[in-house]
């Protein structure tokens, strides 16, 4: 029996109206990919092509000149018009090629020789996010690539290609640049009320490191970790892959809610968290809730990573302190990163852990890499101790409280009523709510056709969100990207909206 692809595959097809590949190209490169991803698997049945237009809101004819292709090419088969299914033998089969992704996936690392481990990584194989064909509205986790100022950087990184010492073109410290280590040392603990020495921070290639390090070094397969419902799934995705076994405990207006915690897992070996802005919804972890994580850490014999990716873009009263400020147990792995504040291909990040754990992440670190590069590294050490970085920081608070307010603005201007956004005290992005009961995913998709990026909250939650959303990166985009965005965005809500109740009315007949 053929299988029907009652949809198209959540999230896979990406057409950009302003890219130079036709769209044709486009859907047929996104439907291709999802049949050797496995995704599309043989013997399913495509939507018509009617189906597939209206839904990406394109012309029949791109539909059909892309599904035209693919059965050229042997990867559907059928007819155009009287039913396409996805070929049972692949034309990479009749090659003899072997696409990775497409024999993980199919079957889940069996018979490749993979380790315990290595199933588990190609079970991840098909979620690891590609890099975008560009950056776009309203991609989030991005800065103000446009205000970056590149002559400071590219004079300071010709100063030190002009003449640059050996040790910089040799091995480097595992540990990091100690330069660098001094700089971030002293900036955590003036910026951010960290308690550390430069010997306990650890130079990693960006959050995503230190996520996989910690998870390394401190946990073992099936020890428990509680993780913030909803929650930030690079951090969930490199914690499951040591083995973890993920509790997800809900959060609320005071953060991660540590009594349900505790009543859900009280043997938990780690706990990760985003207290200064609770990824994604952008609350504060209140004192009372950060004193009682403490103790309950401190009794239970458990770490916690505290997470502060962007604590640096505060709008409203005073910078936070952190929460490895209040520990008096050495119970917190602290991670930062620069990609917020700088850019994120930069991938340098770093870890202050405590005393006792600094072999083990030092010998990790090496193990992982041997070190972050040494020349970026004393690039960015000059950019700290020469004043630029905290005048970077001052300009962009200033320049992402404008662009968030002009979110917010044309958000409510083009679709006031049927979305719901609020101005965020903190970060580089804000969570628009969708009324009526609209599917974040369906807005989704709706606006990726679009050309616009806004990733459903549905995908940071382990069970089922209370009510819709979507995530909107607002840094990265001028007044005009972002106006152009909130009309297509709108556009998108109302196309949702409309499908919605055409399908309620069509159930009522
Ligand atoms: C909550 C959170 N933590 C960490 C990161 C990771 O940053 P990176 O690995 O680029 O340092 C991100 C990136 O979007 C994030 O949103």
């Amino acid at each position: 029996m053929a299988k029907y692809s009652s949809a198209l595959p959540n999230g896979l097809i990406a057409l950009d109206g302003e890219s130079r590949t036709p769209l044709y190209r486009q859907l047929y490169d996104s439907l291709r990919r999802a049949i050797l991803a496995g995704q599309l698997a043989p013997g399913t049945r495509l939507q018509s092509t009617r189906e597939t237009a209206e839904e990406l809101n394109v012309s029949r004819n791109t539909v059909v000149n892309a599904y035209e292709q693919l059965l050229a090419e042997g990867y559907l088969e059928g007819q155009v018009g009287s039913g396409t299914y996805v070929s049972r033998a692949l034309p990479e089969d009749l090659l003899n090629v072997k696409v990775l992704t497409r024999s993980l996936t199919r079957a889940g690392g069996k018979g490749l020789g993979l380790s315990e481990r290595g199933k588990v990584f190609a079970a991840f194989a098909p979620g690891i996010p590609r890099a975008p064909e560009q950056v776009r509205p309203f991609q989030p986790g991005v800065p103000a690539l446009d205000a970056f100022p590149l002559d400071t950087w590219s004079k300071l990184l010709a100063r030190h290609w002009r003449r640059p010492a050996d040790t910089l073109l040799g091995y480097g410290e595992p540990q990091g640049h100690a330069p660098l280590r001094r700089a971030v040392s002293s900036y955590l603990g003036l910026s951010r009320a960290v308690r550390c020495t430069p010997e306990q921070v650890v130079i990693v290639d960006g959050a995503q490191m230190a996520f996989d390090l910690t998870a390394r070094v401190l946990l073992d397969p099936g020890d428990a970790a509680w993780m913030e419902e909803p929650g930030y799934p690079g951090a969930r995705a490199a914690f499951r892959a040591a083995g973890a076994r993920l509790v997800h405990v809900p959060v609320d207006a005071e953060g991660l809610d540590v009594t349900a915690g505790a009543a859900l897992e009280p043997r938990a070996r780690l706990i990760y968290v985003t207290p200064s802005h609770q990824f994604p919804l952008g609350m504060t972890m209140s004192l009372p809730r950060r004193l009682a994580l403490l103790d309950w850490a401190s009794r239970a014999g458990a770490w916690v990573v505290e997470d502060d990716f962007d604590s640096e873009y505060r709008y409203e009263g005073r910078p936070l302190a952190s929460l490895q400020g209040l520990d008096t147990d050495g119970r917190v792995v602290y991670v930062g990163t620069f990609s917020k504040v700088l850019f994120p291909s930069l991938r340098l990040g770093y870890l202050v852990v405590p005393n006792s754990l600094v072999a083990a992440f030092v010998a990790a670190r090496a193990m992982a890499g041997r070190h972050s590069p040494s020349i970026e590294q004393a690039v960015l050490t000059d950019f700290i101790d020469e004043g630029h970085f905290g005048r970077h920081i001052r300009r962009m608070r200033t320049l992402y409280r404008e662009r968030q307010t002009i979110l917010v603005e044309s958000l409510k201007e083009e679709a006031g009523d049927l979305i719901e956004a609020e101005p965020s005290a903190a970060g580089i992005h804000l969570v628009a709510w969708l009324r009526d009961g609209l599917d974040d995913r369906e807005v989704s998709r709706e606006a990726l056709a679009r050309g616009v990026e806004a990733r459903p909250m549905s995908a940071f939650y382990a069970g089922s969100p209370g009510r819709g959303g979507v995530e909107l990166g607002y840094a990265a985009y001028n007044e005009e990207k972002i106006r152009r965005g909130a009309a297509r965005l709108a556009e998108a809500v109302r196309a949702s909206a409309s499908a919605r109740r055409a399908n309620t009315r069509r159930r009522a007949v």
